[in-house]
């Protein structure tokens, strides 16, 4: 490789680069790690009881169902209570399960599991395939349910759902196959809450089928957190200091939701992201206590407390990781005494037309109750 070419890579790839060593030994840790996700996989796959599709969920529209127009009615009458406020979080959580493909390019690039032909049988491709299988009909469910209901513009919709796929997203892990572990699990778990509490609202609003979409939807998230997680606590197990230094870096430079660069194409001032942020701290779907009770979680799931690290950089980094999660919480804490100010929902423009007069929205309580730490066996 000539000297330009070493420069050009470098810019694209810095630490990569730099790094090349400490990449290929945990390039190898995880390659390493086949016959356990081989006997982890069963724990990925859904109850057999509990397969579905999204037109499980939905009035039956089709022409051999004659009354689909009733159906239809009735159905749109009971959504109809969702108020504009979760409608609108539910098109950000639509868009974002419909980014899809950003993830699973993600996830084939990583070296140590990429699924080279398309049908690799080992135990990572296989989970991989699995764990997309599984994701697909979570956007697919919310977008049918979205036009059924008829009030979103579902140009506008899928514009953005496009858009965010265009724009990309940013891990910001750097090939650092344990970061996307780590990352992977934050946010399974932070999409598990995100449904459930959605499911509690709607529930609270009247809308039974959203309430049970989205109550369908989290139990999914809630098994692949716990299947990425325990990959996390095997890399811990084998290489609890390069976990521990990860963990911190991914940790202080926060975890950014993969919907980060969503963009309803309004040019508004402030970001559609922030607009959403906004929103669903409001109505209590996810505010910075969620995010330090993740945190939380995942440490306790993983023991990072206890764990002895052997290098004065992991000691640092565990000492680090735990101070900045007693931070969150404390922030959080008082964030949450906060008023929060009302957000003006017509800078959302996803939604046909608002109603004149909107009933008031329920108290947002806590919806989503913590569950105790479920540890691998
Ligand atoms: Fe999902
Ligand atoms: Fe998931």
């Amino acid at each position: 490789m000539s000297l330009t070419e070493y420069d050009s890579l470098k810019r694209r790839r810095p630490e990569s680069i730099s790094d090349s060593l400490v990449l290929a030994k945990k390039n190898e840790l995880i390659a390493s790690l086949e016959p356990y996700v081989a006997e982890l996989f069963p724990s990925l796959l859904p109850p057999k009881d509990k397969l579905w599709t999204p037109a499980d969920f939905l009035p039956d529209i089709s022409a051999s169902s004659p009354d689909w127009p009733d159906k239809l009615k009735t159905f749109r009458q009971q959504e109809g209570r969702i108020s504009p406020e979760l409608l609108n979080i539910i098109i950000v959580s639509g868009a974002t399960e419909e980014a899809l493909p950003s993830y699973q390019t993600r996830l084939n690039s990583l070296d140590p599991i990429r699924d080279v032909t398309g049908t690799d049988d080992s135990a990572w491709a296989r989970s991989a395939r699995e764990w997309t299988a599984q994701e697909y009909p979570h956007g697919k469910v919310l977008m049918d349910y979205l036009l059924l209901d008829g009030r979103a513009d579902m140009a506008a919709v899928q514009r953005t759902n496009q858009a965010l796929i265009r724009n990309g997203f940013n891990m910001r892990i750097n090939r650092d196959p344990y970061k996307f572990f780590i990352y992977t699990t934050f946010q399974e778990r932070a999409t598990q809450i995100v449904h459930a509490r959605s499911a509690s609202q709607a529930k609270k609003e009247g809308g039974e089928t959203l309430a049970i979409i989205c109550a369908t939807l989290s139990p999914d998230e809630g098994r692949h957190y716990l299947y990425y997680g325990k990959i996390v606590r095997r890399i811990f197990e084998l290489d609890p200091d390069g976990a521990m230094v990860a963990l911190n870096e991914m940790m202080q430079q926060r975890i950014i939701m993969p919907t980060e660069r969503i963009d309803d194409g309004t040019n508004n001032p402030t970001s559609t992201f922030e607009r959403y942020g906004r929103l669903v701290d409001n109505i209590g779907i996810y505010t910075p206590e969620v995010y330090a009770d993740v945190f939380n979680t995942v440490l306790d799931m993983w023991d990072v407390r206890d764990i002895n690290p052997k290098e004065d950089a992991a000691k640092r980094a565990q000492e680090g990781v735990i101070r900045l999660s007693e931070r969150h919480t404390k922030v959080a804490a008082n964030l949450a005494k906060r008023e929060k100010p009302a957000l003006d929902l017509s800078t959302f423009t996803w939604l046909k037309t608002l109603p004149e007069e909107r009933p008031a929205l329920p108290e947002s309580a806590l919806l989503f109750e913590r569950q105790p730490t479920q540890r691998p066996q």
